[in-house]
């Protein structure tokens, strides 16, 4: 019967809608799309790639290249996962990059195990609650987000050598030839390299190890066209090659890393180092539909919300509601916020709290939230606080997707936090350290450089991982893959991969219109939806009389997936809203 009601009340509010979204027809008919959109309707690639064998899909077409190569010689998925971060860290440095961390989703179907490997950073040793305090009592960005002190203890080389080790076939020296060509050799700059530098130069200007890396010996600027070399980042990887982990970790690496924090007042010491190790850890479960939906456990943030959002949607009929109307908006949305809520209160590294997991992801938690949601009216974020889900409690960025002839998936996401991170080259290294230390919360309530609110949860402590939002995701359909999944986007990695789920799952789009749409994206506080260009104006309104702030935004994610068809055709959608996205199979 309820659902009967909510079925009426939304026949109701569509008919109101169409009645004015037909009023606005002639209006809209004699304007002309902005130049923006029109980009984005170029850039609006709608046709996935095909294949039978493999796929790949990455940030970087000399990445992607690199895995296909290994997938085509018989490696398995993991094998081109680890080629293409390695590959990544030298094409993309300002964000796949050795020098940060991140989460990697293995699905294999022969063993039927959705495995998680988390290489998140950590703080080091010599880390306290109050660090990023100053004098005047309030958390000091500049000290949490570009400081040597920002960066927590890197690990992106433990994580990929541990994911071949287990579940790999080559060896770590393979894994890192590409990566060491192409920095040795060098490749020609695009342009989204060179105008990201030139968007990032006064930070990076300041360091004399990051203008050796992004600026010409004589100071002037990279050009598109023109040819990268990396060759103390060569070195630092051919390290690794020889010695392994302890290529990195300890030695000639090591030592450099802590020189360059005794420098700059950073707190990573060798013994933090040596004893950084990833861990391997159960992905978050959920359902949605008949589909099961795996994704990254704490200390990201990511699988938890993606799994409570999608319950509280799954009440309502988002596919007759349609894709992105002003009514699922406003479903959407009104999910996003109670999920991004109850993150500020409960989310942290499950190794030194105690997460809610099992309630947060229950459907009868679930009930609870949408019970609340009022079908035509926003909440009014001020009046929302992180629910409570222990009754329930019973006993972005660089993203990656690759696809095996194997029955193997990897969805990978790692990051050294900001673009460039804390711009901070370590000497002698060539890799940028991350900032990813601002992702703890600095102060309890106050915002971090996303707007995202932390409590207790995610205080700083030693040794302790800091909160994120990336979600590598990887859906079974009937025991077997079917979509692979994830992006980076800081905040908005949650919300962008939900969408991609939904525009599949819900919205039955191929891969590539699901990852190209317009996203939306609410995170509680701010108390607004932000939306990308391509959202009609007649639904913004529709928006706005529900109530709700409505922000346009630039570009939001960068979803690079993959979806299995039920024959086993394999089918890439790159993210257009990255110039240098590719998808490529076999
Ligand atoms: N640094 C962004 C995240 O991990 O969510």
């Amino acid at each position: 019967m309820k659902e009967l009601s909510v079925f009426s009340h939304l026949l109701v509010t569509k008919l109101i809608c169409l009645t004015r979204a037909f009023s606005l027809w002639f209006a809209l008919l004699l304007s002309m799309p902005s130049l923006a959109q029109q980009a984005i309707l170029e850039g609006d690639r709608s046709v996935p790639v095909e294949a039978r064998n493999g796929m790949v899909v990455t940030s970087h077409y000399l990445a992607t290249d690199e895995a296909l190569k290994v997938l085509e010689q018989g490696g398995n998925a993991v094998d081109a996962a680890v080629t293409a971060a390695f590959a990544l860290a030298v094409t993309q440095p300002r964000s796949g990059n050795i020098g940060g961390g991140g989460f990697m989703l293995i699905s294999s179907e022969q063993q039927d195990e959705v495995v998680a490997i988390d290489y998140r950073e950590k703080a080091p040793a010599g880390a306290s609650r109050d660090m990023f305090i100053g004098a005047d009592g309030n958390a000091d960005e500049e000290l949490s987000r570009y400081s040597h002190k920002s960066a927590g203890v890197p690990g992106s080389v433990a994580g990929l050598a541990l994911a071949l080790e287990k579940y790999g076939t080559i060896s770590l020296a393979k894994a890192l030839e590409p990566a060491i060509r192409l920095a040795q050799e060098g490749f020609i700059i695009p342009a989204r390299f060179s105008d990201g530098i030139q968007r990032a130069a006064d930070r990076l200007q300041k360091h004399a190890s990051s203008r050796k890396v992004f600026f010409k010996p004589d100071g002037s600027s990279y050009q598109p066209g023109e040819r990268f070399l990396q060759q103390d980042l060569a070195e630092t990887l051919k390290r690794i090659a020889a010695q392994g982990v302890k290529g990195f970790y300890e030695g000639r690496t090591a030592d450099l890393i802590v020189a360059e924090m005794q420098r700059g007042g950073g707190l990573i010491t060798h013994e933090d180092l040596k004893n950084y190790r990833p861990a391997v850890r159960v992905p978050v479960h959920g359902n949605y539909r008949g589909y099961d939906i795996y994704s990254m456990s704490p200390p990201s943030s990511g699988g938890a919300h993606i799994v409570q959002i999608l319950n509280v949607l799954e009440g309502f009929p988002i596919s007759w509601t349609g894709h992105n109307s002003a009514q699922t908006i406003h479903l959407m949305a009104e999910a996003m916020k109670r999920a991004y809520a109850d993150r500020s209160e409960y989310l942290g590294d499950t190794d030194f709290i105690q997460v809610p997991l099992k309630g947060l992801t229950s459907k009868a938690y679930a009930q609870l939230q949408r019970d609340a949601i009022n079908r035509t009216r926003a909440t009014n974020s001020a009046t929302l606080r992180p629910g409570n889900p222990l009754p329930y409690e019973s006993d972005e960025t660089t993203h990656f997707s690759i696809v095996d002839r194997f029955g193997n998936a990897v969805s990978n996401t790692y990051t050294i936090n900001f673009s460039y991170g804390s711009h901070i080259v370590v000497e002698g290294a060539g890799f940028l350290l991350n900032n990813e230390m601002d992702d703890f919360s600095a102060k309890p309530g106050v915002p971090n450089a996303y707007g995202l609110i932390g409590g207790e949860a995610n205080k700083i402590e030693p040794h302790k991982r800091m909160l994120s939002s990336m979600s590598p995701t990887i859906v079974k359909k009937q025991g077997k893959n079917f979509l692979v999944t994830g992006s980076p986007g800081g905040s908005r990695i949650i919300t962008t991969t939900l969408q991609v789920l939904m525009n599949v799952i819900d919205h039955h789009l191929n891969i590539q219109a699901a990852v190209s749409a317009p996203r939306v994206h609410h995170q509680w506080l701010p108390d607004e939806i932000r939306i990308e260009e391509g959202i009609s104006p007649d639904t913004v309104r529709l928006l706005e009389e529900m109530g709700h702030k409505v922000v346009r935004k630039a570009a939001m994610g960068a979803s690079q997936s993959i979806l299995i068809g039920s024959d086993g055709t394999l089918y890439g959608g790159a993210d257009p809203r990255r110039s240098t996205s590719s998808a490529q199979g076999f």
